[in-house]
Formats: C-alpha cells, sequence, structure tokens
C-alpha cells in the first residue's frame, strides 16, 4: 500500500496543479500545531515568489480546489499562507481497513530482495557472557528481524571469538593444572576421550585466571603463544581440546542467547577462516597492496578527504601470527564467496568504529568485496550505572548477563504480584514467574532499543520496569489490556469474524487510527535507518494513542452493535500492529500481567 501521508500529498499535488502552480508545493507533512489541524501544506509560501502573488491568495486558492476532496474534510487557507488540513474519516477508515486486509499492513516488498549479513553477538567463547554482551545481541536481533520484515534476505551471524590467543591462554593453564592429560602426550595416537576435561564453570573461572597470570608472567605468556601457535598449526591434541571447548562453551551459549530470545542462522567464529587466510594474504601482497613495515604486514587505508589520522590496517604481526583484523578480512572473503551478500552490518561498541573503518577499507581496496556491497558498522554506545560509569555490580566487578537477567525477573515477579493484588485476582507462582520472565525481557529490551542505538544509556532498573511511562512493561501493559477487551468481547457472545473498522466517532479515535496509518512509514524508516527506536518510538506514541481512546470510550458497554464491532475491529487491528511491532523488538507479550 501506498503510504497515508503520501497519498495525502497526492491529493494536494493535485490541487496546486488544477490552480495552476507546481505539484511540487503540494507536499504535506504532519501539523506540527495538532490543536488546529491534522496535516499542513506549506507550499503557498514557497510558490509565493515564484509566482509574484501573496501566499494567502495561493493557499486560498488551492483550498479552493480541495472542498469537494474524498480526502479531506477541512482544507483552510490560514495567514500568511499556510494550508491546514484535516483528513476525511472515511478516507482513514478504507485506509486501515487496506491494513488488516493486507499481510504486512501495507509494507510493500522491495522488487528485489537484497541478500543481507549481520554480524552480531560477538561472544568470546570460554567467557561467561557478561552485560557489556548484551546491546550487540539485543540491538543486533532486532535489526535482523527489521530487514527480514522489511522483504529482505538476512542471514545472522554470532562470529564467535574462538581463536588466537584466548585459546592458547586456557590450554596453557590447563596443561599446568592436569599435565596428566592424555590430550598434552604428543606420542599418542589413539582416540581422544568423548567427555570433556572440565565443566562449564570451571572454564569460566580458568580463563581470567590464566589471563592474569600471563600479564604478571612473561614465561607462562610465552607458554600460551605457543600453545596457540601449535593449536592454530593442527597439533592434534590441541585441537582435540580445543573442540571440547567450544562444545562445553557453545552450548552454555546457546542457552543464554536463548533466554534473550536471540536466534542466529550461523554459528561461525573467527576459527572457520583460519585456513582462508595464507591465500589471502598472499593475493593482498601479489596485488601490491600489502608491504612490510616495521616487520609487520600492512596495508595502507588512509585517504586523502580524512580530517583523522587512520593508520594502516595490520594484516600479520611481525611473528606472522595473524590478528582480530585478519580475521575479520578473511571472514568478509569467505562471506562474499559463500553467501554473496549486498550488505554487511556490523554491531559492535562504539569504540570499534576506526577499527572498522580500517579493515573496510582494506577489503575495499583489496578487492575482497564488489565496489557496490555495502559495509556498514554500527557502533553502539556504553549502558551505564546510575552514577552515570559503565554498569557495574555492587561490587564494581563486571556483571554477568545472567545476573542482571534475574534481577530484573525478580523485581518483575515483585510488581506482577503487586498489580495481582491490587486488581484483585489470583495468580499462582508458576504463572507469575513465566510472566515475569515475558515482561522482565520486554523491559530489558525496550529500555536499550528505546535509545538511539549510538548513545550511551542509564540501566535504571526501577524505571525500565514501570508499568507506566515509556518502558517495555507499560507497552505489554497496553496489549495486555486489549487482549482483555477482546476476551471480554468474545465471552459476551461477540464474534472477531467479519468484523469491520468503521469512522472515527470522536478526537481521540480518530488519533489512534491516524497512529495505526503510519506503519509503513514507520517500518520504511526504521528499515532504511538501521534504526529500532523508531519503532519504540512508534509504539509508545500508539499505547498512549490507544490508551487515550480506552478511557473517553465505554467500548464493552457500547449498545450499538455495529459501532461496538467497529471499535473491537480497530482494537484488533492494533493489537496485531503492536504485536508484530514488539516481535521485531525481540520481544513478546503474556496473556495477563
Ligand atoms: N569478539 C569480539 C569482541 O569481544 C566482537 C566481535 C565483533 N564482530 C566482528 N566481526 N569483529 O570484541
Amino acid at each position: 500500500m501506498q503510504k497515508l501521508l503520501d497519498l495525502i500529498s497526492e491529493e494536494m499535488m493535485k490541487a496546486f496543479e488544477a490552480a495552476g502552480y507546481d505539484a511540487a508545493l503540494g507536499k504535506v507533512t504532519l501539523s506540527n500545531r495538532p490543536d488546529l489541524c491534522e496535516y499542513q501544506c506549506n507550499g503557498a509560501m514557497a510558490g509565493a515568489k515564484k509566482y509574484h502573488k501573496a501566499p494567502l491568495m495561493i493557499a486560498q486558492d488551492v483550498a479552493g480546489r480541495l472542498q469537494e476532496s474524498p480526502v479531506f474534510t477541512e482544507v483552510a487557507a490560514a495567514a500568511p499562507g499556510f494550508l491546514n488540513m484535516k483528513v476525511s474519516e472515511t478516507f482513514v477508515r478504507d485506509y486501515l481497513r487496506g491494513m488488516r486486509g493486507d499481510e504486512k499492513f501495507g509494507l510493500q516488498m522491495p522488487e528485489t530482495a537484497k541478500k543481507i549479513m549481520i554480524d552480531y553477538g560477538g561472544p568470546n567463547v570460554a567467557k561467561p557472557l557478561h552485560v557489556g554482551h548484551l546491546r550487540s545481541a539485543v540491538i543486533g536481533e532486532s535489526i535482523k528481524r527489521i530487514c527480514r520484515y522489511a522483504g529482505h534476505d538476512v542471514i545472522g551471524d554470532i562470529h564467535m571469538g574462538d581463536w588466537g590467543l584466548q585459546m592458547g591462554l586456557i590450554i596453557t593453564e590447563l596443561q599446568k593444572r592436569k599435565p596428566e592429560l592424555i590430550y598434552f602426550d604428543d606420542s599418542y595416537e589413539g582416540e581422544y576421550p568423548q567427555e570433556a576435561p572440565f565443566t562449564i564453570s570451571e572454564l569460566e573461572e580458568i580463563y581470567p585466571t590464566a589471563s592474569a597470570k600471563s600479564k604478571a608472567d612473561e614465561a607462562y605468556k610465552a607458554d600460551a603463544m605457543e600453545a596457540t601457535f601449535k593449536l592454530q598449526n593442527g597439533v592434534r591434541g590441541y585441537r582435540a581440546l580445543w573442540d571440547h571447548i567450544i562444545r562445553v562453551s557453545v552450548a552454555d551459549l546457546k542457552r543464554n542467547y536463548v533466554n534473550l530470545n536471540v536466534e542466529f542462522d550461523l554459528w561461525k567464529g573467527e576459527s572457520d577462516v583460519h585456513d582462508l587466510i595464507p591465500g589471502m594474504v598472499e593475493e593482498m601482497k601479489k596485488g601490491g597492496y600489502a608491504y612490510e613495515s616495521d616487520g609487520a604486514l600492512v596495508v595502507d587505508v588512509k585517504e586523502e578527504t580524512d580530517t583523522k589520522e587512520v593508520p594502516p590496517c595490520m594484516i600479520l604481526k611481525s611473528d606472522g601470527a595473524s590478528l582480530y583484523n585478519t580475521t575479520d578480512l578473511a571472514t568478509i572473503l569467505d562471506r562474499m564467496t559463500q553467501y554473496h551478500p549486498d550488505k554487511m552490518i556490523y554491531l559492535t561498541d562504539k569504540r570499534q568504529e576506526l577499527y572498522f573503518e580500517q579493515v573496510f577499507r582494506c577489503a575495499r581496496k583489496t578487492g575482497l568485496v564488489n565496489a557496490d556491497t555495502q559495509l556498514v558498522h554500527i557502533g553502539f554506545g556504553t549502558m551505564n550505572g546510575k552514577d552515570g560509569k559503565p554498569f557495574k555490580t555492587r561490587e564494581g566487578g563486571v556483571m554477568r548477563l545472567e545476573t542482571l537477567i534475574q534481577e530484573i525477573d525478580e523485581e518483575m515477579i515483585r510488581k506482577i504480584r503487586e498489580n495481582a493484588e491490587t486488581k484483585g485476582y489470583e495468580i499462582d507462582e508458576q504463572e507469575a514467574e513465566r510472566t515475569a520472565k515475558v515482561v522482565g525481557l520486554a523491559a530489558i529490551k525496550y529500555g536499550d532499543l528505546s535509545n538511539q542505538a549510538s548513545k550511551d544509556y542509564i540501566f535504571d532498573l526501577d524505571r525500565f520496569t514501570s508499568f507506566e511511562g515509556d518502558t517495555g512493561p507499560y507497552i505489554l501493559y497496553t496489549i495486555v489490556r486489549i487482549k482483555s477487551i477482546l476476551n471480554k468481547y468474545a465471552e459476551q457472545g461477540g464474534s472477531l469474524e467479519h468484523i469491520a473498522i468503521e469512522e472515527a466517532v470522536n478526537e481521540s479515535e480518530k488519533s489512534l487510527m491516524l497512529e495505526l496509518a503510519k506503519f509503513n512509514a514507520v517500518m520504511e524508516t526504521a528499515y532504511e535507518e538501521i534504526a529500532p527506536h523508531r519503532i519504540c518510538a512508534y509504539i509508545y506514541d500508539m499505547a498512549n494513542a490507544f490508551n487515550r481512546f480506552y478511557h473517553e470510550t465505554k467500548i464493552l458497554t457500547e449498545e450499538d452493535a455495529g459501532k461496538k464491532a467497529g471499535w473491537i475491529a480497530l482494537l484488533m487491528l492494533t493489537r496485531d500492529v503492536l504485536e508484530t511491532c514488539i516481535d521485531l523488538l525481540g520481544f513478546s507479550a503474556p496473556e495477563r500481567m
């Protein structure tokens, strides 16, 4: 379907043209004086110079042509030359009926779908997920869903950190603790055990210990580097241990991401492109891009128009070892040959901005991507505590993601019980817990996604879990309220089928209808700007519009059955649009709360 605002503009443009003016002047926008009108057009003012006419006269001319328009019920010329409009109730009703009949509420699908790869999550194996991993997962998941809903072919890749020194560190520490393990016996040629010689909790403890030791002890670090080298060169026992580390860690990661309602299509990691590195480096040398500088292999990526210093992209360290850059470049090569994406979107902390600039330029310069392949880095801000500093535990440590989720869930259970008590209904322990998980996730995700990604934000437990205000629980509460009305209507014997939206009978109903009608425009913007916060702003406005309508209208006690059915149809559309939107944000609504 065409966007509502475009239809309105078209009508206005026709009137400009019919009155003898340039049609382009007829562009309509939302009113910035909602007390006066719903939409406005400032074209008469823009045309005054060109036509040597008072803007008010042009506006009057145009308004005169629109008195019979099926789109407007009111078109007024106002000094000094504004056109103020109200749209027709019938026009809006028909538009919403069209939305209800359309699979995606009138969102137009692209002529050709793009292949988009999204690189998000990016956990490091054997390290517990902490709050720093939250944003990449939450924002990335939403972007994946938005792109997919917009009609594109989207692949989400977790891109795990599963290679390099961190793995060497773990292996080294294991060897110090359990030198008798068969994996360290170079002469062993048999099969290795199926069972991992450690649990996930041991693994999570081993890494920080090893990392701390290597910083304090040169010899330990040398051992870890050697272990990394042996692993990367395929020493059997090391590879077998590595397999165990990955298996144990991935199982735990999967459990965590399921709890976050985050799903990856690909569980690839840095290790998957290891074998591509030598060939890629060779090509970069052959092409004359990579050269040696202080022993290291680098590619210059600075450009004349740079206003900041962009250092060369390092491809190999002086000891020939690969780096974070190297695996990212090889991953681009891998993605291009395996999936041929039109676009790759990366979600990381914004401190990696310059890093990705270097990697992208290097990929372009060395021909890893096509000229029209889009490479986009979305750098997000930090999640801060109430003190404005990066979020920490009370003791000042890094908070595990699981702990954070647990704290939210506990607060949610408390609020849900409290709410049941004031509303006077029974809620059993299990239901309260289940609901708390659903609402808690909405609190976390909405709290994050409602901010523009690049901005820092403050994680405020009290605010995020509140049933009022610009929060996830408020949105869910609104959906639950609608569902409850629909259930009651059905209980009264009303049918939810074959009912149609009617013309608005009051102002709050019309506002709600106009909010709903923005759906395809909002989705388009959210996709184009890669901006989930647009959807949050939209559903917050819609929830407000709905609640105002709800407070001003006695829906269930309405005597006029036709009117009542029309409202029920409107509620169904509101529920469906809201539920679609929260699904795009990566959470869902309970039946009651
Ligand atoms: N594992 C990385 C980290 O913890 C994030 C990976 C982001 N993605 C990428 N393609 N570099 O910083």
